[in-house]
């Protein structure tokens, strides 16, 4: 069954057209509350939800500034929906981070992941996005926030994940590492806490790719004068490389400038977007259009 979505003049048949045109890629930008919106779509139809929602309290100029003590409340009915929508296989990865408030980290990071495990999510990882240009700063009694969280979470601990896509290249480390190897490299060194993973060493001799960490370097700048809080194109890139492949279906809710559809685009995917400032609509259908005639953003 497939469900017509009517805004205005969009309309998305999310599940029929990944039947029927397989081959044909389709960038929707919908102007809207994403609670709302997303109840119009298809249920277990979306492969890679990837957002970045209004950090509680900051940019309440512009959009967003939900209390810490609400942000829970607030978010819960929407990552309902989320649940929803995501395919048993897919994955969603939320952009987050708490701030210091009074001297304190806030905490509602850790309640929302808590909460969403109740309402059925499972966490399956967290990276960490070392934003390696930060502004550089003093404060009396820490240092300059220069890492954000991308917490991971599926439906079910079985997920697609392309693992070879995002492989680098295994670098100097390895030839002094591998060079000297002891008896416990050699053989497969099973972890000492009974997890079950373990690892030879000696595999990786000869390699010249291997797998990342959880750890992201990637550049900061995201290139995108009109959005205060766009994502460098290379961090949807990334886990759109990671956990889909060429016309899969990507989903951003809190979409603002657009970087999630551009680059949905860019690589063969189709993809959904909601905005709801028209400000930040227009700037991502204006960017998701230079794509399209091949212009710079
Ligand atoms: C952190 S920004 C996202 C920036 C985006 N990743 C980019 O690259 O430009 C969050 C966006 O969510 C939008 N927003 C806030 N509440 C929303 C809602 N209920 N539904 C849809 N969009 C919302 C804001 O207007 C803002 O543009």
């Amino acid at each position: 069954m497939n469900t017509s979505l009517q805004n205005k003049n969009i309309s998305i048949k999310v599940g029929k057209y990944l039947k029927t045109e397989p081959k044909k890629i389709s960038t929707e930008i919908i102007l809207g509350d994403c609670l709302k919106i997303l109840k119009d779509l298809e249920k277990n139809s979306i492969d890679l939800i990837i957002t970045s929602p209004p950090y509680s309290d900051q940019r309440t100029s512009t959009y967003g500034g939900i209390k810490v003590n609400e942000y829970v409340e607030w978010f819960l009915p929407i990552s309902a929906e989320l649940l929803r929508v995501l395919k048993p296989t897919g994955t969603f990865i939320l952009n987050i981070k708490e701030k210091v408030s009074d001297g304190e980290r806030s905490i509602y990071v850790l309640e929302l992941i808590l909460a969403m495990r109740k309402q059925g999510w499972l966490w399956t990882e967290e990276f960490i996005w070392h934003k390696k240009n930060c502004y550089p700063g003093k404060w009396p009694n820490r240092f300059r926030d220069s890492w954000e969280r991308l917490l991971q979470f599926n439906k079910d601990k079985k997920f697609n994940m392309y693992q070879e896509n995002v492989m680098v290249p295994t670098g100097d480390w390895a030839k002094t590492r591998l060079k000297n190897l002891s008896e416990t490299d050699k053989i497969r060194d099973n972890s000492k806490v009974g997890s079950g993973f373990g690892k030879n060493i000696s595999n990786w001799i000869g390699r010249d790719m291997s797998y990342p960490s959880n750890v992201l370097h990637l550049a900061t700048e995201s290139g995108n004068k009109k959005h205060s809080a766009a994502f460098p194109k290379e961090l949807p890139r990334w886990f759109i490389k990671l956990f889909t492949k060429d016309g899969d279906i990507v989903l951003d809710p809190f979409l603002g400038s657009g970087t999630t559809s551009v680059v949905s685009k860019e690589m063969d995917r189709n993809s959904i977007g909601i905005e709801i400032l028209k400000d930040y609509y227009k700037i991502a259908q204006e960017n998701v259009e230079k794509i399209q005639n091949k212009l710079p953003l």
